[in-house]
C-alpha cells in the first residue's frame, strides 16, 4: 500500500489515552515515567534551540527536594529560573559563557551539589556554535562520546553522595552515522561511572519538535520522544 504524506496527516494530532497511575505517596503525583504535557511553561527561551520543558525540571525538583542545584548546560537558563522560583540555590553554566563542563579545570574544586540537571546536545542533532569544545561540534561518533565521558564523570565529582544526576537524552540518527542510541551511551557511561539508576525512565514527548513539521523523502519510524534519565552517586 502507498502511503502519501496526506494520508499520514490523517494521524496528526490523535488522542491516546494514558495509563491509570496507582495512587501512592509522591510529594508530585502527576510525575510518572511518561512525561506528556503540551505547555513548557514560562521558564527559558521557547525559541532557544534545544529548549526544554521547565516543568519536567520542576517536578523532578520537587520529588527529591534537593537544596543546590548544578545545570552545566543552561541553554536559555530553563533549569536556573525554575529553581529561582523554588528559591533554590542554582550554578548555572554554558559553553556560551566560556564554561566547558566537559574540562575538569573549569570545575571548581569547593563545588559540591544535591542535584544536576544535564541537558546536552543530542550530539550534532542541533549546533549550537562553532566552539570546538561545543559538544555538537564533535566530528565523529567517538570524539562526542569521549567528551560525554569527561562531563559525565566531571557531574559525578561534584555530586554530593546520594545526589542525583538528571540527564535528558535523545536518541539521534542521520544517513552517515545511522541509528545512534545516546540513552544507551548515557546508561553505559554513567554504570562505568559508579552510579546507579534512581528511578524509572522518564519518556518526554516530543511535543513543538522543528522536525515533526518537516516532509522526508525517505522511510523510517519517527522517535517522538526524548528520555530523563535520574542516577544517584551511591553513599
Ligand atoms: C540542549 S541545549 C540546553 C537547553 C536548555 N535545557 C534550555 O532549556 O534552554 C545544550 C546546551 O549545551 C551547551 N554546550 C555544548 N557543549 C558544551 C560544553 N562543552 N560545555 C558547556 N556547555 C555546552 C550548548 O551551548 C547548549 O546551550
Amino acid at each position: 500500500m502507498r502511503t502519501v504524506a496526506s494520508t499520514s496527516s490523517a494521524f496528526l494530532n490523535r488522542i491516546a489515552v494514558l495509563p491509570q497511575a496507582p495512587v501512592n505517596g509522591s510529594r508530585v503525583p502527576s510525575l510518572t515515567s511518561l512525561f506528556h504535557w503540551t505547555d513548557p511553561g514560562p521558564w527559558g527561551e521557547r525559541s532557544y534551540p534545544g529548549n526544554c520543558s521547565g516543568r519536567l525540571i520542576r517536578d523532578l525538583l520537587r520529588y527529591f527536594e534537593p537544596k543546590t542545584v548544578f545545570d552545566p548546560m543552561t541553554g536559555s537558563g530553563t533549569c536556573r529560573e525554575v529553581c529561582s522560583e523554588l528559591n533554590l540555590l542554582c550554578t548555572s553554566k554554558d559553553i556560551r559563557f566560556g564554561f566547558d563542563a566537559c574540562d575538569e579545570s573549569h570545575y571548581d574544586p569547593a563545588w559540591t551539589f544535591d542535584f544536576v540537571w544535564l541537558h546536552p546536545p543530542y550530539w550534532r542533532q542541533k549546533v549550537y556554535s562553532a566552539d570546538k569544545r561545543d559538544m555538537s561540534t564533535a566530528p565523529h561518533l567517538a570524539y562526542f562520546l569521549h567528551r560525554y565521558r569527561e562531563l559525565l564523570s566531571n557531574c559525578v565529582n561534584v555530586l554530593k553522595p546520594g545526589g542525583k544526576l538528571a540527564v535528558l537524552m535523545g536518541d539521534y540518527s542521520d544517513r552517515h552515522a545511522g541509528f545512534v542510541p545516546l540513552t544507551y551511551w548515557t546508561k553505559r557511561i554513567a554504570f562505568e561511572r559508579g552510579l546507579r539508576q534512581a528511578c524509572t525512565d522518564i519518556i518526554r514527548f516530543s511535543h513543538g519538535a522543528t522536525s515533526s513539521h518537516r516532509v522526508y523523502r525517505s522511510s523510517f519510524i519517527p522517535g517522538l520522544h526524548d528520555t530523563c534519565m535520574v542516577f544517584e552517586r551511591p553513599n
